[in-house]
């Protein structure tokens, strides 16, 4: 089929660059020595886990439960759930999960820790454990210091866990290189610290697990990791150039949206809003903007109703007439993807592929 027959709103990932961003993720972790586990999050198709894997990954992460389910029919060697598993339920489902690969599950509480054990002892399963602390989102982690060593003691003591080390997410660092260099120098000492007080316990962790998309080319930096999970950087998004992590080049994301008004002077209304892109804004901009069209980046999208998106094209290097088909590539790809139920993977004009987004919407 080629893109001109596809009805829109359509989400187009081309295969070009997401084989290249693939790649370049798994050169960049081989030759620092850092395992690569991608965040699914962001694609939410086991197909698509199945590539990174091919490519280089050595297991997947997910935030919930219902995505571990998904995931599983990617063939990975193991699942990371980078979440707290709270809920009887939703840990027998995860012992079911764990039945058919390793699971490992990042947490920051003992009443977490203790439901995990349980659940692991009564349904005879074994899960990893990592003990998750908080380097400067103020999320979820415990502080930074001997509540680290305390939570990983706690861990080491409960019978069908195996403790495997630490995790953080840092999602608070918002730039790449240079900009990002002061808080990925903090971000190493803190980690240095927390290994130092670890090891004076004798603690020795396998797995010290961070990483994001802003940093992922700054992760060598950071003193003592063994494994990154970005997400976003397989399709990355605007919010990705923003940080400085990558060009509009390497966005391989857009979504193709058919004019379906003229009407008023300097505007033209696309057939997707908020349902179709999330009503996401830039991370750290106050701009009314969400997203960047490509075929005229001067034009700014600067308005949205669930079906409907408002173009402001003042500024707009050209005109476009009602019926025309535009690609917009969106503000946050996670987010949209989760809106979508295929998504198209596209080359040379051609739609080669159709991946059913199997993970959208599994919230629980
Ligand atoms: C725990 C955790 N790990 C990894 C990631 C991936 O980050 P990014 O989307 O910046 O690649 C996220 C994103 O939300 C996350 O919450």
């Amino acid at each position: 089929m080629q893109i001109s027959e596809l009805e829109t709103p359509a989400l187009l990932i081309d295969l070009d660059i997401f084989e290249r961003n693939l790649k370049r993720a798994a050169d960049y972790t081989r030759q620092h020595g850092l395992r690569l586990r991608p965040h699914t999050k962001t694609h939410k198709v086991p197909e698509v886990g199945r590539r990174q894997i091919e490519s280089g990954a050595v297991g997947l992460t997910v935030a919930k439960v219902g995505e571990a389910e998904v995931m599983l029919r990617s063939g990975t060697p193991d699942l990371l759930v980078a979440y707290p598993v709270i809920g009887a339920s939703k840990l027998r489902r995860l012992a079911e999960v764990a039945r058919q690969t390793r699971v490992t599950v990042a947490l920051d509480s003992e009443e977490a820790a203790r439901s995990l054990s349980t659940a692991a002892v009564e349904q005879g399963v074994g899960f990893g454990v990592l003990a998750e602390m908080d380097v400067g989102l103020g999320r979820v982690g415990v502080t930074p210091g001997p509540d680290v060593v305390a939570l990983a003691k706690f861990l080491q003591s409960l019978p069908g866990l195996s403790f495997e080390g630490i995790t953080f997410y840092p999602g608070h660092i918002k730039k790449a290189g240079e900009d990002g260099a002061s808080d990925e120098a903090r971000l190493s000492q803190t980690v240095r610290g927390v290994l130092d007080l670890l090891r004076h316990d004798g603690i020795v962790p396998n797995i010290v697990s961070g990483g994001s998309t802003p940093s992922l080319f700054d992760c060598h930096t950071v003193d003592g990791l063994t494994e990154i999970r970005p997400g976003t950087y397989v399709y990355n998004d605007v919010n990705t150039v923003v940080s400085g992590a990558c060009t509009f080049d390497d966005c391989a994301v857009s979504i193709l949206v058919t004019v379906v008004s003229t009407a008023r002077p300097n505007q033209m209304i696309i057939d997707g809003g908020s349902k179709t892109f999330s009503s996401d804004r830039l991370v750290g901009s106050t701009a009314l903007s969400f997203g960047r069209l490509v075929e005229a980046p001067g034009a700014v999208f600067c308005n949205m109703n669930e079906e409907h998106g408002y173009v402001n094209l003042e500024k707009a290097e050209r005109r476009f007439a009602v019926g025309d088909r535009v690609r917009m590539i969106p503000n946050h790809v996670c987010a949209a993807v989760n809106l979508h139920e295929n998504v198209y993977g596209v080359r040379n004009g051609t739609v080669e592929v159709t991946w059913q987004v199997e993970g959208r919407g599994k919230l629980q």
